[in-house]
């Protein structure tokens, strides 16, 4: 496995690959890999001739300083794992090189970042998509892996692919989820063993929204919450039932072909968030 620091280098190399008509396949990461990452890697592999990740804290997309400062580091940890993973190729640069000159860009998503993770960290899609620009005019990638955790950032990544007519293609692939539920995330390393027991719970209140809604899109949220309420660890900072595509909240679960139940909540100090995508044929 090749690692390049340095940006120009890197582009150099992949595009003398992509002369020799070789498809790269592209997923950018901020480290602190586990199994979710990996299964984006398995999927790239399968689809292209070369592998490319990137792992980069994008300093831009936090808007709180200490959850920049204690997001976790291991490179080392996470070069071992690219590597059994079979990954070709991993970009590591460093901020300077990111972010020589701040840039003066600003990129606003609209009605796509009013709601949930937009609305509660602002700034974040702007850091958000002016990284992802960064890093796809470096890689030049074919096609970029994202994981549906992170589901309105991959609409907000697929709006400015369409927008700005960045010769890529997406794919979204599903959560990956701990035995006893939790959605892998960078951030579980950060739970006490104590309130580790207690994050499964978040998933489950997605689980309650979903076999309520038969009875109203206010009655599954109600029970949701409700469910939330007898384990005060858990903060809630929103719980959205939302249509898949637009991404606004909805009244009335007949009007929309799919939907997605999306949480987030502070546990331990940890910001953790949740979602599950429903088709309306499975209600
Ligand atoms: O999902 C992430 O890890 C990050 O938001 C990304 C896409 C690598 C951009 O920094």
């Amino acid at each position: 496995m090749e690692v390049f620091k340095n940006p120009a280098d890197l582009r150099k190399f992949l595009s003398q690959q992509k002369n020799k008509a070789n498809t790269v396949g592209f997923v950018p990461t901020m480290g602190a890999l586990h199994k979710g990452h990996i299964s984006l890697i398995d999927e790239a592999r399968k689809e292209n001739d070369l592998t490319v990740a990137s792992i980069f804290v994008n300093p831009l997309q936090f808007n709180n300083p200490r959850d920049l400062e204690l997001y976790p580091r291991t490179i080392e940890h996470d070069l071992k794992m690219l590597e059994q993973a079979g990954c070709e190729l991993v970009f590591l640069p460093s901020v300077e090189d990111i972010y020589r000159d701040k840039p003066l860009l600003k990129m606003s998503f609209g009605s796509l970042e009013e709601v949930m993770e937009g609305r509660h960290r602002p700034g974040h899609f702007n850091g958000v998509g002016i990284i992802v620009s960064k890093l796809f005019h470096y890689v030049l990638p074919d096609r970029a892996y994202f994981g549906q955790k992170d589901l309105q950032q991959f609409a907000i990544i697929r709006q400015m692919v369409r927008d700005l007519s960045f010769p890529v293609s997406l794919k979204c692939c599903p959560i990956i989820r701990e035995e006893d539920g939790l959605a892998m995330s960078s951030r579980n390393v950060r739970l006490s063993p104590e309130k580790r027991a207690v994050a499964p719970r978040i998933y489950q209140s997605l689980k309650i929204a979903e076999d309520s809604l038969r009875s109203g899109v206010e009655e599954a949220r109600n029970a949701a919450l409700s469910f939330l309420n007898s384990y005060p660890d858990i903060q809630p900072e929103y719980f959205e039932i939302c249509d898949a595509e637009t991404l606004q909240p909805i009244k009335d679960v007949k009007e929309h072909g799919s939907i997605v139940i999306c949480i987030a909540a502070y546990l331990d100090g940890v910001r953790l968030i949740d979602n599950i995508l429903i088709s309306i044929r499975t209600i």
